[in-house]
């Protein structure tokens, strides 16, 4: 009985944390039916690209009216939503509510008039609000509040989270102030239907779609934003044969490979954001990577971009990770709780390198969670068995199927508390034979390693691909002695008394997320030894070499 309600209490659990954190990408629930809170993954792309087509985005003056702002924009059409930012100046995104006001607005819209310079005549949805004449200046005293894009700093969170009264709290408290937010993954949207007007002068039947972090659910604040160009939903691709008689069909210019014609796409529309992309700086266009990719820098939102082509495993690796951290609010706090722990110890890094990724560490926690003794999640194996019809899957020839719907899963009996979760985490791959073993989600059980190298993960879809193909034995070995760290000191701060008062000491997560040199507990214990700059060069250029 007792074990009954254990797992009646997690099933509510499930729903209470997935709530509690309000993921912004889970929209409320408006179709009967469906668990509440929750919505499949490709209903929620759907329609927030919808939304983002609706919407514009402006630059204006820090201190703009912002009723008077509504108001002038308003003769367009109705308003839905909007909402402040700042980044390198002040930044309105305004949804309306028909598409027609798009259109109305590109009507009305001036031309910039510049002295000593010429601009590129290409319409966009980036426009700039400027207030001519004392009569109509939409400014006010205060100017309009601002959404935060970015995360709080360090020392801040530290002291928020040591007021908090367990653990579980720390996690929940970390997620409000990390987790991307529903402004900021508006403007992730807003930003790729951005670029799709750019890349539609070559293909106007593209998509621009965001994965990875922006919308797998484990986004942070601030986190880079991948974008892949689909060119898969062109029509014509279903268009079916007939057996007899005339057909007509493109003529189309060939490559021999998938790849040489991806590369060439990236190219062209590479060229096109760099040269006529408003807001685009410092184009990079990396085409021979695994992956060919073009990297920029789009200012007005502050992103960091990866623009792909051609990369829809990528896409489905981003809605099974989003299917994860929606199994259990424990997945979600989990994998925050590793990520920035690792952010703050150098685990992971913003620049790439020989280093553990965010996506590595992610596959790492979901990893342990499916060996605990009671598992918290279930196997990709388990998730593919439970597939519809409709969920079939094949991109390449990989196998991607696994089921969408959430409620076709069966609760897990795991009844752990997150401090029990993040303490087992450490000690788990503290002692995790790396050396013999490979990390493996889909069969949720170590396999033998196929290659000689220091850390192997199977990629989910791409069986014979290492996700953690670029990490080293030095970076490897870091993270192992960081987890023992890690364990050593959860467990100090269980039999510690915690700090009361104003401003207690850091404790729990908070004492975790220290930086090294001040951190409570560790004094008098083994220094980390730097890695020597040599290593570092090495690592550095590995890394890449795996790039190229
Ligand atoms: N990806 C992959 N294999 C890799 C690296 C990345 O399949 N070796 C895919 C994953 O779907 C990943 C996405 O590409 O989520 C984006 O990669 P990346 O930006 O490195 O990871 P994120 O999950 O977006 O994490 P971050 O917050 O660090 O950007
Ligand atoms: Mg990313």
């Amino acid at each position: 009985l007792l074990k009954r309600i254990q797992i009646i209490d997690t099933c509510l659990q499930r729903r209470i944390v997935t709530n509690a954190v309000e993921p912004s990408n889970v929209l409320k629930n408006e179709v009967n039916g469906e668990q509440e809170g929750w919505k499949a993954f490709d209903a929620i792309q759907l329609e927030r690209q919808e939304q983002a087509e609706r919407s514009v985005l402006i630059s204006c003056h820090s201190k703009t009216n912002e009723k008077k702002f509504l108001k002038y924009l308003s003769i367009h059409g109705d308003i839905k939503n909007s909402f402040f930012y700042e980044s390198y100046g002040t930044y309105a995104v305004v949804e309306f509510a028909n598409q027609e006001s798009i259109a109305s607005l590109h009507e009305a819209v001036n031309l910039p008039v510049v002295s000593n310079e010429s601009v590129v005549p290409f319409k966009s949805r980036l426009l700039s609000l400027r207030s001519l004449g004392a009569a109509v200046v939409p400014n006010s005293q205060t100017g309009p509040k601002c959404k935060p894009q970015a995360t709080i700093p360090l020392t801040e969170l530290i002291q928020r989270l040591s007021k908090e009264e367990s653990i579980d709290h720390q996690v929940t408290s970390l997620m409000k102030a990390y987790q991307v937010t529903e402004e900021n993954t508006r403007l992730r949207f807003l930003v790729c239907s951005l670029l799709k007007d750019i890349a539609a002068a070559y293909f106007p039947e593209c998509n621009v779609r965001p994965f990875g972090s922006s919308v797998n659910g484990f986004g942070k604040l601030g986190c880079d934003l991948d974008m892949f160009l689909d060119l898969d939903s062109i029509s014509g691709r279903n268009v079916p044969m007939p057996k007899a008689g005339l057909v007509l069909e493109y003529q189309m210019k060939r490559s021999n490979s998938e790849r040489a014609v991806t590369q060439s796409i990236l190219s062209v529309v590479g060229e096109c954001v760099d040269r006529f992309g408003p807001g685009c700086v410092g184009v990079q266009k990396i085409l021979n990577a695994r992956c060919p990719l073009v990297r920029f820098s789009h200012q007005p939102s502050n992103f960091q971009c990866d623009l792909t082509a051609n990369n829809r495993v990528a896409m489905k690796t981003s809605e099974l990770l989003y299917l994860y951290g929606c199994l259990d609010g424990r997945v979600r706090g989990l994998v925050f709780a590793v990520r920035c722990w690792a952010r703050v110890h150098s685990v992971t890094s913003s620049i790439p390198g020989a280093w553990i990724s965010n996506f590595s560490l992610t596959v790492m926690v979901l990893f342990y969670l499916q060996r605990r003794a009671a598992p918290l999640i279930p196997t990709l194996d388990h998730l593919r068995s439970l597939a519809g019809p409709a969920d079939k899957s094949v991109i390449e020839g990989n196998d991607c199927t696994f089921v969408s719907d959430l409620s076709k899963i069966q609760p897990q009996d795991n009844t752990e508390t997150l401090e029990q979760l993040l303490c087992g985490f450490f000690h788990f791959y503290s002692t995790f034979p790396f050396a013999r073993k490979s990390i493996n989600i889909r069969k949720g059980k170590e396999q033998t390693k196929p290659e000689v190298v220091p850390l192997h993960i199977q990629n989910p879809f791409e069986v014979s691909l290492n996700v953690s193909k670029n990490v080293n034995a030095a970076q490897l070995e870091r993270f192992v002695a960081l987890c023992q760290e890690g364990a050593w000191q959860l467990e100090q701060s269980a039999t510690l008394t915690r700090g009361t008062g104003h401003a207690p000491s850091p404790w729990g997560l908070a004492a975790l997320l220290v930086p090294a040199a001040g951190a409570p507990g560790i004094k008098g214990r083994k220094k980390r030894k730097r890695e020597p700059a040599s290593e570092r060069i090495k690592s550095l250029l590995e890394s890449l070499k795996n790039k190229v």
